[in-house]
């Protein structure tokens, strides 16, 4: 199937390649750890639990749809993040997979760092309580209103991204009286092996400074030309959603060769690099994402090499990992509507959400699972689509899915694996109210974003 999206946008129920369906699970009822926050399971009665509560408990206190985060688990792979790459590195969590208050505060608490990329999430991020310091603040076009935001809030770095932001940076940092850190954000040219909308590295796309092309090499003699600059590392980040170490190896090298570059020309050695975030996660069980301790050990090493060979003392690592820690913590909570069996086709099972609530199987063709959770069933699997309630036929969560045969309205169903980029990319289309994310650990659960209301959108609409 094609990984490039639609010109036009969505696709419409293409028709896929013969022997694209995996034949059905063996069980149905199986929720496989792969791609299930860790806490979830089947409780006796086959319905199943997710940090010890009943998710048709969840669905009746908190309405559908929902997102479901695991609190715990959350946490766990924060610190397994933190510990994997230890006191020589810094984890900075990518806040545009999602942030809310309390993941800024679990953030805080379990050591992390916090990459933004925009006034509302350094907004947030300051309102949760995040130490300034531990805030970088990136993006290809950043407002002179949210550099100043940055600047006079002292956070820690500044990722630049082209030559007029060196200046507006640079003038910022004077206003306030202060020497702003920065890096250099430089596309290393590598192609990562993702979907083009998520491939940030190449050459013909907007991000950063080449390397290639010389840019890189002149930003820094700009920067450090400049007083109230102090330059202190390279960045780069060349994708999501990728599974193997080859193209941060690639990436690696030419950082690293970039360092070296700036030490024969002008005589210093940059503290810091920063490799960027895009570790892959299991959506599917096909999917056979690394854990951080082996990213670690092999980013790491690659350094290390990279800098003996180059005659350098080894930067600070960073790493920005954002849908690799909350991607695989949360799923959408769905109730069951129309189911419409098309004969010689499949059965087309409508939820309460869709496209408004994930955006990205029909703007990434990404492909999710999904279980039938609110009871188990021992009914032949059958070939679905699961489609939302939005007005258009692109809008599908799960392109191709079994379900058992004797699914009905008000079944509830889990899409895993949502947890990022879902809320945050969520939409009103429709006039749909964004769900809420309610956390759940240790038997408890609390709304962390509520649900919005018609109120809300009322609110806004003020003509
Ligand atoms: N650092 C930088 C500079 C980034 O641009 C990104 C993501 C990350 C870190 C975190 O990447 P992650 O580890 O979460 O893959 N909406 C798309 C993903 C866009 C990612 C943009 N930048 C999706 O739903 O797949």
């Amino acid at each position: 199937m094609s990984r490039s999206a639609h010109p036009a946008g969505p696709r419409y129920a293409d028709v896929l390649p013969e022997g694209h369906y995996a034949a059905p699970p063996a069980d149905l009822n199986t929720l496989d750890p792969r791609v299930w926050a860790r806490t979830v399971t089947r409780d006796a009665e086959g319905v199943a639990t997710v940090g010890g509560l009943d998710v048709r408990g969840l669905a009746e206190e908190f309405g559908t749809p929902a997102y479901i985060l695991d609190e715990a688990d959350f946490r766990a792979r924060c610190r397994a993040w933190r510990e994997a790459f230890g006191a020589d590195a810094d984890v900075f969590y990518a806040g545009k997979a999602f942030l809310s208050r309390a993941v800024v505060r679990w953030l805080h608490e379990e050591g992390l760092n916090l990459d933004v990329c925009s006034g509302g999430e350094l907004a947030v991020a300051l309102s949760a309580g995040m130490p300034a310091d531990r805030i970088a603040l990136h993006g290809n076009n950043k407002t002179t209103a949210e550099i100043r935001q940055a600047v006079e809030a002292g956070v820690g770095r500044i990722v630049v991204d082209s030559f007029q932001e060196i200046v507006r940076v640079a003038d910022a940092a004077q206003k306030a009286g202060r020497r702003q850190r920065v890096q250099i954000r430089v596309t290393v040219g590598v192609e990562a092996h993702t979907h083009e909308f998520i491939a940030t590295a190449h050459e013909d796309q907007k991000f950063g400074f080449s390397l290639g092309g010389g840019d890189a090499a002149e930003a820094v003699r700009r920067v450090l030309r400049l007083d109230s600059l102090e330059l202190v590392g390279i960045h780069s980040h060349i994708g999501s959603q990728i599974f193997d170490t080859s193209g941060f190896e690639v990436a690696a090298h030419r950082v690293i060769g970039l360092l070296r570059q700036i030490r024969d020309e002008h005589g210093v050695e940059l503290p810091e690099i920063d490799l960027g975030g895009g570790l892959g996660i299991a959506y599917t069980p096909d999917d056979d994402p690394r854990e951080p301790q082996e990213i670690a050990k092999s980013l790491g090493e690659i350094v290390s090499r990279e800098c003996r060979g180059a005659e350098l003392a080894v930067p600070r690592l960073s790493v920005e990992p954002g849908r690799a820690i909350v991607g695989p913590t949360a799923f959408t909570l769905y109730e069951v509507g129309t189911i419409k069996p098309l004969e010689g086709l499949r059965t087309y099972v409508s939820v309460d959400g869709g496209m408004s609530d994930n955006i990205r199987t029909a703007l990434y063709d990404a492909e999710y699972s999904v279980a039938l959770v609110s009871r188990s069933s021992d009914a032949e699997p059958m070939l679905t689509r699961v489609v939302g309630k939005h007005c258009e036929s692109g809008d599908i969560v799960v392109r191709d899915a079994f379900l058992p045969a004797d699914l009905a309205p008000g079944d509830l169903l889990a899409v895993p694996a949502t947890g990022a980029y879902c809320r945050s990319m969520a939409s009103n289309y429709n006039h749909a109210l964004r769900p809420p994310v309610v956390a759940v650990k240790d038997g408890e659960a609390r709304v962390i974003v509520r649900r919005e209301t018609e109120e809300d959108l009322l609110r806004l609409d003020v003509g």
